[in-house]
């Protein structure tokens, strides 16, 4: 069912577009409340109002001249899934191009919903190797394709391009549909690496993006739960997350230990300074005063002190490590977690800064399992994955 889901349908100028409409009550009879959009062409064949009366809002057409003034980023965000039934040649090249020009594209370009592409068009247009590379295109981009099928076209000619059944386009838009397996769930995520001051000007530091933990939120939030990200970086994930802005390990573990309490799953991604400097100078430290000496003095263990509370949440740690990956269960051990995900950081294509990580997984019994290279954001969808069966399981 696509209860309280938002789509957003755009149809495009095919003579399949009178086929939309019975689309658009198709998706409302199952729930989902939709908007559509449709390109100049789509009018020539079909009116607005039809759609405005089945929605209840009118369609957008243009960028320009509705009341909202920025239609395509306002619809982009609101969408969970964009579907485009019929998409015709043309839309399709401009997608497989990014070429924003029209209201449709510059909608979906603006979105990171899920997208579903419902081709038609006469048999040779769908043949031609340009369009069939568009195709492949949009497919290997991510897009969800729902073939055409094989059967009656205008004009009485017959063959391979005719819009697939508006049934069969309805069930892959609830395909589409993220998941909320984890509506109800309260998390709490750290993210970056902290600074540790040593004078107004200086600190020590380390190479944390904090993209790892941001794409934990993300994913999290996606997925339905309610997510507190306490992070050390600026860099804002998707979706709405209560940030909680900090610096230092102390200021990082003073937020994390007062909100884990009410959390269901902790997972502390932050690369968290193990050691700080024990005095902050009140002013610069000046050169002509020679070598300084800087005593360090540990940071607190916030991990430690998560597992250690009377009611803890579900518990996942990071290690960090360079080399070997071995001492990960010690310290899966050591700091009593439910989970650890330990990577090499020196590793090519793995670790702080890069788009990808590498990781292995760490359980309670001192199991381990290797996941290959891929995006921090499908690391994410791992853990989630493997947190929420491990939390059905205990
Ligand atoms: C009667 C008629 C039917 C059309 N049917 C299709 C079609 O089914 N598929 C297609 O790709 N183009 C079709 N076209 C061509 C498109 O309308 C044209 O490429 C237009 O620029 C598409 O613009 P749009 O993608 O912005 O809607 C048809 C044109 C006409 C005049």
């Amino acid at each position: 069912m696509a209860e309280g889901r938002h789509v957003v349908l755009g149809v495009t100028g095919g003579v399949a577009a009178y086929k939309a409409v019975y689309l658009a009550r198709r998706l409302i009879d199952r729930g989902a409340t939709v908007r559509v959009v449709m390109t100049e062409s789509a009018l020539e064949f079909v009116g607005s109002a039809t759609f405005g009366a089945i929605t209840g809002t009118d369609p957008v057409t243009s960028f320009f001249g509705g009341e909202d003034v920025s239609p395509h980023t306002t619809l982009g965000r609101w969408a969970d899934v964009i579907v485009i039934a019929p998409a015709t040649a043309s839309t399709i090249s401009k997608l497989a191009a990014g070429q924003s020009s029209d209201v449709l594209v510059a909608t979906v370009l603006a979105s990171r919903a899920r997208v579903v592409i419902a081709p038609a068009m006469h048999t040779e247009m769908l043949d031609q190797p340009a369009v069939q590379k568009n195709i492949e295109t949009l497919r290997a981009y991510g897009y969800e394709i729902v073939d055409p099928e094989d059967g009656p076209l205008a004009g009485g000619d017959e063959g391979p391009g005719r819009l697939a059944d508006p049934e069969v386009i309805a069930d892959a838009v609830r395909e589409a549909f993220p998941r909320l397996d984890m509506a109800g769930l309260r998390v709490i995520v750290t993210a970056g690496g902290t600074r540790e001051p040593i004078d107004p000007v200086r600190y020590i530091g380390n190479r944390s993006s904090g993209k790892m933990g941001a794409s934990i939120a993300e994913v999290a939030v996606e997925r339905g739960a309610e997510v507190v990200l306490v992070t050390t970086t600026t860099q804002t994930p998707v979706g709405s997350i209560e940030i909680v802005q900090v610096e230092t390990a102390d200021e990082m573990a003073e937020a994390v230990w007062s909100r884990a309490g009410a959390a269901d799953v902790a997972v502390l991604a932050a690369a968290v300074a193990d050691f700080r400097p024990d005095q902050v100078h009140r002013t610069k430290i000046r050169r002509t005063a020679g070598v300084p000496e800087i005593r360090l003095v540990p940071t607190p263990d916030i991990l430690k002190g998560v597992s250690e509370m009377t009611s803890r949440p579900f518990l996942v740690g990071f290690a960090a490590e360079t080399g070997s990956l071995d001492t990960a269960s010690e310290k899966a051990t050591a700091k009593d977690v439910d989970l650890l995900v330990a990577n090499d950081i020196a590793k090519e294509g793995s670790g702080f800064g890069s788009d990808t990580n590498e990781v292995r997984f760490v359980f309670r019994d001192g199991s381990t399992r290797d996941l290959p290279l891929m995006s921090k954001r499908d690391v994410a969808t791992q853990i989630w994955d493997t947190v929420m069966t491990l939390r059905a399981e205990s």
